[in-house]
């Protein structure tokens, strides 16, 4: 016995050619098919995949590009709405029995002890004994680290051990797949490393029988340091834009300039939504390993979308970055600034769109007038931001435009939401509005009357308001 335990410690986990799980073509859409073509929402749009065995996969992407939809339909939770998924090339057509996952944050039962936590994984196998069934969970509480927990309740452990909790439970079942959706984010940095390694050691040296994990994250730093390929996608749908070819074992640990240019070329994708991805990664190809294996095209946008970012962040980000000399590592950024990637980037997006800088090679690099906001005081910024908005925000232009003509330097809301209703979504339409208003108003170029759903000129308050 003791054979075996030691032979399969000495198995190291790799990626192999054989394919486990496979989509092709999966579309998804949500919403009611049979109404009509706007009530239906594109999510996933043709995505094509191979898992193979032994292989760590890591999903990243902007929120809503559909990383967890895809998830759930790798593992037959939900059906896509055309397209396949097949296990060792059986069509799935449910929930895989081999798969076992992990989420955010566990809903554990606060009445049961960590042991019966962990035997609530074994439900589903009815053929167990009762003692068997004790047997595995210790075994697993063992290996996840929980030894001497476990009688504990869930509200007398941390955090960390809650999500220990959790592993234990998914890994009880000794799944031939684990599927884990941003299992470390809502951990402190410590214990969300600590944990990440000891997973990666039990993997690795196949001490659990999981053949591939496939992991979704908004961390780039965490899929750079675990991943054997990163799935890189895209939104509006939800695409893949690129596979790239994870780091060799000894650059993912280790800072190593390898790992920065990763996750740098990794930061320039996510950054730069409607870039051509191919070309991001042939300019990057030169230093580092990464390989494009598909690209399909980004449709034109009908409308420029606004960014629901608060205006008054751009300054300062300018400023950080002219005393970085005009340029700075937008992975350097965000850190700085305690920001995930979903945070950053409608910031950067908004910067880029103002025409106050440029995301590229991972940089984020000043224009003439960025430079200019970053030197100028407040009054000189308005002026700046005014000439701006009209030059570069298409909704800003529109609106001061038919401002301007309006007899009254006024005009009524449902005007323009109309208007944008035909490319948006009518919850969508009234954010765009509400961030154009936002930066106008900063810019003093025109103002919205919240009561009245009237926009005025700045400078001429709408009438009947008595101010
Ligand atoms: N059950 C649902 N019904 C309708 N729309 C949904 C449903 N689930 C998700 N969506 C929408 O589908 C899109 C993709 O959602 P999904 O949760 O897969 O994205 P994600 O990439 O995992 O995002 P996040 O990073 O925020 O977790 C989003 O626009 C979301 O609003
Ligand atoms: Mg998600």
């Amino acid at each position: 016995m003791a054979n075996v335990t030691k032979n399969r410690a000495n198995k190291r986990v790799t990626p192999t050619n054989e394919v486990l799980l496979e989509a092709e073509h999966i579309i998804k859409y949500y919403g009611s098919e049979q109404k009509k073509g706007e009530q239906r929402v594109l999510v996933l749009d043709d995505i094509s995949l191979q898992i193979h065995s032994g292989e760590f996969i890591a999903i990243l992407g902007p929120s809503g590009s559909g990383k967890s939809t895809l998830l759930r339909i790798l593992g037959g939770l939900i059906r896509a709405s055309s397209g396949m998924v097949r296990y060792r090339g059986q069509e799935v057509t449910g929930p895989n029995t081999n798969l076992a996952l992990v989420f955010q944050t566990f809903a554990l039962f606060p009445w049961l002890t960590v042991l019966q936590n962990v035997e609530l994984g074994l439900e589903a196998q009815p053929n167990l004994s009762r003692t068997q069934r004790t047997k595995r969970a210790l075994a697993a509480i063992d290996t996840i680290g929980l030894d001497g927990f476990e009688d504990a309740y869930p509200k007398e452990l941390s955090g960390g051990m809650r999500q220990r909790v959790g592993f234990a439970r998914a890994l009880v079942v000794e799944p031939k797949l684990l599927f884990m959706d941003e299992p470390f984010s809502a951990l402190d940095v410590l214990t969300a490393e600590n944990l990440r390694h000891e997973l990666m050691r039990l993997w690795r040296e196949g001490r659990i029988p999981t053949k591939a994990i496939l992991m979704v994250t908004h961390s780039i730093e965490e899929a750079v340091s675990m991943a054997d390929r990163l799935v890189v996608m895209g939104h509006d749908p939800g695409r893949i834009r690129a596979i790239l070819q994870g780091l060799p074992l000894a650059d993912r640990v280790a800072k190593t300039p390898a790992h920065e240019e990763l996750v740098d070329l990794v930061y320039t994708l996510i950054t730069q939504p409607d870039e051509d991805a191919a070309q991001i990664v042939a300019a990057a190809q030169q230093q580092g390993a990464a390989e494009v294996k598909s690209e399909p095209k980004a449709e034109p946008k009908p409308y420029q979308a606004l960014p629901h970012v608060k205006i008054g962040v751009i300054n300062g980000l300018a400023e950080r970055v002219l005393r970085a000399g005009g340029r700075e590592d937008l992975f350097v950024i965000g850190r700085e600034l305690q920001m995930e990637i979903d945070d950053l980037l409608p910031i950067i997006e908004a910067f880029e769109l103002l025409g106050f800088g440029e995301a590229t090679g991972g940089d984020l690099v000043l224009t003439d007038e960025g430079r200019r906001l970053a030197e100028s005081d407040e009054q000189a910024d308005k002026v700046l931001f005014r000439d701006q908005e009209c030059q570069h925000i298409q909704l800003i232009r529109q609106i001061k435009e038919a401002l301007d003509a309006a007899e009254n330097h006024e005009m009524d809301e449902t005007e323009i939401l109309e208007q944008l209703e035909e490319y948006f979504s009518p919850d969508e339409a009234s954010r765009q509005l509400d961030t154009a208003v936002d930066w106008a108003r900063y810019a003093e170029l025109f103002a919205y009357d919240d009561e009245a759903g009237l926009l005025y000129l700045e400078d001429a308050a709408p009438v009947g308001n008595g101010e």
